[in-house]
């Protein structure tokens, strides 16, 4: 890929400069590509409706085609330039979270391009709640179609400086709003299937989708989750490309704990010093509640937050992959959290990363 300048510009996250707006709107309406904030994480977009634009997104992350990407609207009146049928269960959902972290899967319209859609007979449509995200899209007049702005397979990026170590000089402009708010992506609602399933969990939780629809199912388990190698990857990847079990790993690898919490913390404590003993340099990710037991150990820890708040794990979480991965560390060794509330989308992308295996 040919090497651009990358030019960075700070927004206000909550009132975003209309001419710095205005710029990164008219990079997109000529068809370039742009790294913006949304509340979840970073997205790369482009204009929904230009072929030659989406082309650069799948190019700048080096993404393959088989990955059909996320619609960004801000007006339930866009939804009919991307569906032909509204059904009843995503005007329910949209009133409750939209704007917000929820992805619809819908029945796609006849003008969606295929780069979007990777050929599926759906789309998948989400409204973010980001200041800078909606007047981008406002601005832009035309959806956004924006897939997390990293390179393929690598951790989504949760600030401006994660997007710029991916894809400097792949992209001619980011926006930098500060850090993203949720940490985690959007949940992925599947309203073509017979019953509303989960693909993949997010920022809206199982419970509180089912505080509007009681029927919505759970993201299904891919395999046991103690296999050596992920055998349904390939029918899995088909079905929902983008929930491949290798996927956000950072570039080290990561062994999952799991059980009890005396449990988790007595097994990491034990791997990490039998790891250091050897030389190797280890990054532990703990919760609050695990540093007592961890002090005094000689074992260099980071807490993600308190394990009884998921909000803060999965806002703190992919930036402390990035950071350890930054700080040189060969391996990280990480405990797992609660499936309740947000915990479901920690508990999925801690798994991926640790390739679907879970340690001790
Ligand atoms: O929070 C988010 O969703 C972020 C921000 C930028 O909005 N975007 C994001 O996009 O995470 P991406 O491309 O990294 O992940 C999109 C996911 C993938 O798992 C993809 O396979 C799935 O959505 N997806 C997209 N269209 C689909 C469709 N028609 N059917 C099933 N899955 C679809
Ligand atoms: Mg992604």
């Amino acid at each position: 890929m040919q090497h651009i300048h990358t030019d960075v510009f700070t927004v206000d996250p909550l009132h975003p400069d209309a001419a710095i707006i205005e710029r990164a709107a008219s990079l997109l309406r000529q068809g370039e590509v742009v790294v913006f904030p949304t509340e979840t994480v970073y997205g790369l977009g482009a204009d929904a409706f230009q072929p030659a634009a989406l082309e650069r997104i799948f190019a700048a992350k080096g993404r393959p085609y088989s990955d059909p990407l996320i619609v960004h609207i801000v007006d339930e009146e866009s939804l009919s330039l991307l569906t032909p049928a509204i059904p009843l269960e995503a005007k329910l959902l949209a009133e409750a979270f939209w704007p917000g972290p929820l992805t619809m899967i819908l029945p796609r319209g006849p003008r969606v391009p295929d780069l979007v859609t990777s050929g599926f007979p759906t789309v998948a449509v989400r409204m973010p709640r980001h200041p800078v995200a909606q007047a981008l899209i406002r601005a832009t007049g035309s959806p956004i179609a924006a897939p997390s702005a990293n390179r393929f397979m690598h951790v989504s990026p949760t600030t401006a400086q994660h997007a710029l170590g991916d894809l400097e000089g792949r992209v001619p402009l980011i926006l930098d709003g500060g850090p993203s708010e949720v940490g985690v992506e959007s949940t992925v609602l599947d309203l073509c299937s017979p019953v509303p399933t989960i693909l993949r969990p997010g920022g809206v939780s199982l419970e509180a989708l089912r505080t509007v629809l009681p029927n919505v199912q759970p993201p299904q388990k891919r395999q046991a989750e103690n296999q050596e190698a992920p055998v349904e990857v390939q029918t899995q990847a088909q079905r929902s490309p983008g929930q491949m079990l290798i996927h956000y790993a950072p570039a080290v690898p990561l062994l999952l704990f799991d059980g009890s919490e005396a449990t988790m913390r007595a097994a990491m404590l034990a791997e990490a010093r039998r790891r250091q003993a050897r030389g190797e340099r280890v990054g532990v990710l703990i919760a609050d509640e695990d540093v007592p037991a961890f002090q005094g150990s000689g074992v260099r820890t980071h807490s993600l937050g308190s394990a009884a708040a998921p909000e803060q794990i999965a806002a703190s979480l992919f930036a402390c992959m990035r950071s350890l991965e930054a700080a040189g560390v060969q391996v990280i060794l990480c405990r797992s959290f609660d499936e309740r509330g947000l915990g479901l989308a920690i508990r999925d992308r801690l798994l991926k990363a640790a390739g679907g295996k879970i340690w001790g």
